[in-house]
């Protein structure tokens, strides 16, 4: 098929940015989106022209690297689909199709379509690991967990990271990705022992880095490609409200 792409330039970060037009010739159905773009940077180089520069790592759906706003949705209309495993059987020959970066003042755009997500690291190492010693995979295993909790916090920590949720958000809200990494220890008991610790660290850090609030919009759930649910929201809101009342008790118990 072929296809006409308006697709967003920017130098860095000051630069102002603009739509340009490339045509995409001879794509098959078969490739994935990252592909299709292959292919025109290949052409682009070809003439001696600057590729589009992107992000991507797998291309397996698994690292988060991938981003892409498509037609006016992060990693564009289909469910559960990351970027790189979005196929262009989805599209159809002579389509228009118009690719943004993700956008939020806590994703700085580095070139054209990769943005800077550096604010997710910043807010992990804040807090979203565990600094006890919970031993091997023997010793976790030794541990009784309830299965519908142990589900739960595999469903948690499906999260790539990948940062759609924010560009969804018309608050660019991060509540969603925090919600989730949040949760993933929340919910065993290996992370229960700095629970609150971690909660307060990681939500301050979260509006250090200048993410809006939640305002129950869901259009975060919406995009996830890993199907993150609000729920994770909701919990990392009673979590917080639990430090909340016992904060003193909480920082002793973690030496803090
Ligand atoms: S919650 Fe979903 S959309 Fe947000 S970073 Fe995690 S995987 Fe990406
Ligand atoms: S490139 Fe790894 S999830 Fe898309």
């Amino acid at each position: 098929m072929n296809l006409t792409l308006k697709v967003w330039r920017q130098e860095n970060a000051q630069a102002r940015g603009r739509l340009e037009t490339y045509e995409a010739r001879e794509i098959s159905e078969h490739m994935s989106f990252l592909e299709m773009l292959d292919v025109v940077n290949e052409d682009l180089i070809k003439q001696g022209l600057e590729p589009i520069h992107f992000d991507h790592d797998c291309r397996e759906g698994i690292c988060g690297m991938c981003s892409l706003v498509i037609n006016g949705i992060p990693h564009g209309k289909e469910k559960a689909t990351t970027t790189c495993q979005l196929h262009m059987r989805h599209f159809k020959d002579g389509e228009t199709i118009t690719i943004e970066p993700f956008r939020a003042k806590a994703f700085p755009v580095i070139k054209d379509l990769v943005v800077d997500r550096s604010a997710f690291d910043r807010i992990m190492a804040a807090g979203g690991f565990t600094s006890i010693n919970v031993g091997g995979a023997p010793d976790a295993n030794a541990i009784p967990i309830p299965k519908a909790d142990a589900d739960k916090a595999m469903d948690a920590a499906a999260c790539i990271g990948c940062g759609a949720c924010v560009a969804a958000c018309k608050n660019a809200s991060a509540m969603l990705f925090v919600g989730a990494k949040v949760s993933q220890f929340a919910l065993l008991p290996q992370g229960r022992v700095e629970r609150e610790k971690r909660v307060r660290a990681m939500v301050a850090q979260m509006d250090k880095e200048r993410f809006g609030a939640c305002t129950n919009q869901y259009e975060c759930e919406a995009v996830c490609p890993k199907e993150i649910s609000v729920e994770m929201i909701a919990r990392m809101n009673r979590e917080y409200f639990r430090a909340a009342v016992k904060p003193q008790a909480s920082a002793k118990a973690v030496g803090a």
